[in-house]
């Protein structure tokens, strides 16, 4: 793992005055994490052409009562909406007369491992989608049902429990299908464009400040591994977008809609980022 002087902090707190933000840099845990006995991979050697040698799940980051709910899945209040994605899983709607289960049947089984190698490239619209556009592709085409609304409750329940068929699974993209390279380059150069305000890139922070506090939050690679994650603040599940948008507000820049080609390129590259990492949706943060 790199290891971050304190004159690169220096740079970085000069980087962010204004903000006032961040202090001195803290390891992430050395600790094992198992999720009901299976055993999740949360440091990985990173793929080549990747700025770090290992990743890191953001789970090392969290503080103990956070990674400890996470740990029980009894006490993760993000399964609540996992079991209410399983319910729609088996609901029917729409002028077909269909549930997911009529042509899917079991989720365990015909689910088990998708999600860890989304987004996909679909050569029907000749771009990547994500679980979500997934789920909105089979509705539209296959149950004569609507596409959901960005963030729906239906939505993020119905993702996080296709997610978490892939417990455990390390994620991995097929980035030769179709055109993914073009979108992971895209997605690229906008995690190191620096915008809004501050003047700050994705990897100002989850790159160059790594392992730095910003208030109260120790700064992780900013994996995308657990979403969508539970989170305590909200009190309810978090879509992996909301999650994107919520950063770049940070910055004081504009932010682009959710599912638009920016941050669906962005979602490419970021997942690629955690190339290796277990599934671990739900995820819990603060
Ligand atoms: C009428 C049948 C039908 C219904 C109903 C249906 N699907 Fe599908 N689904 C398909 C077909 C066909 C595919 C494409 C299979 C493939 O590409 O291997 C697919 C593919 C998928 C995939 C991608 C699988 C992969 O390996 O990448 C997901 C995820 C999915 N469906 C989720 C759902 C969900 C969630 C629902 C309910 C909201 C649903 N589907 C309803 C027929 C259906
Ligand atoms: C001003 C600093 C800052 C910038 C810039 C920033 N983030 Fe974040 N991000 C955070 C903080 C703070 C958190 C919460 C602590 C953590 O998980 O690192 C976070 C969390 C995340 C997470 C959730 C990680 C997890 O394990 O739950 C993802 C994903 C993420 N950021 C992606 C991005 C992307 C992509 C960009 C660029 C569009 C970006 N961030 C820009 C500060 C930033």
């Amino acid at each position: 793992m790199k290891r971050y002087s304190l004159m690169a902090g220096a740079a970085f707190c000069l980087a962010v005055t204004g903000m006032a933000i961040w202090t001195a840099a803290a390891d992430p845990v050395d600790e094992t994490l198992e999720i009901d006995g299976v055993p999740m991979t949360t440091r990985a050697p990173a793929p080549e052409g990747h700025p770090f040698d290992e990743v890191l799940s953001g789970w090392l980051f969290r503080e103990a009562e956070t990674r400890a709910t996470q740990e029980d899945t009894f006490e993760n209040p993000g399964m609540i909406a996992v079991e209410e994605g399983a319910e729609i899983w088996n609901t029917v709607e729409g002028s077909a007369g269909k549930s997911c289960a009529s042509c899917h049947d079991d989720a365990a089984v015909s689910m088990k491992d998708v999600g860890a190698h989304y987004p996909k490239w679909d050569a029907d619209s000749g771009k990547p989608l994500n679980v979500e556009l997934r789920i909105d592709k089979c509705r539209v085409e296959n149950m004569g049902a609507e596409a959901y609304k960005f963030d729906q409750p239906e939505q993020k329940a119905l993702t996080a429990f296709i997610k978490h068929q892939s417990l455990g699974t390390p994620v991995e993209l097929d980035l030769s299908e179709g055109d993914m390279q073009t979108w992971w380059d895209r997605g690229k150069e906008t995690y190191y464009t620096r915008t809004g305000q501050l003047n700050m890139a994705c990897a100002t922070c989850h790159e160059g400040a790594m392992g730095h506090y910003i208030r109260a939050d120790h700064l992780s690679q900013g994996q995308v591994n657990g979403f969508p994650t539970y989170r305590f603040n909200t009190g309810g599940l978090v879509s992996l977008h909301n999650r994107f948008r919520g950063c770049i507000r940070d910055t004081r820049a504009e932010f682009p809609a959710a599912f638009s080609d920016e941050l669906m390129a962005l979602e490419v590259y970021v997942t690629w980022r955690g190339t290796g990492l277990s599934v671990e949706t739900p995820a819990v943060r603060q």
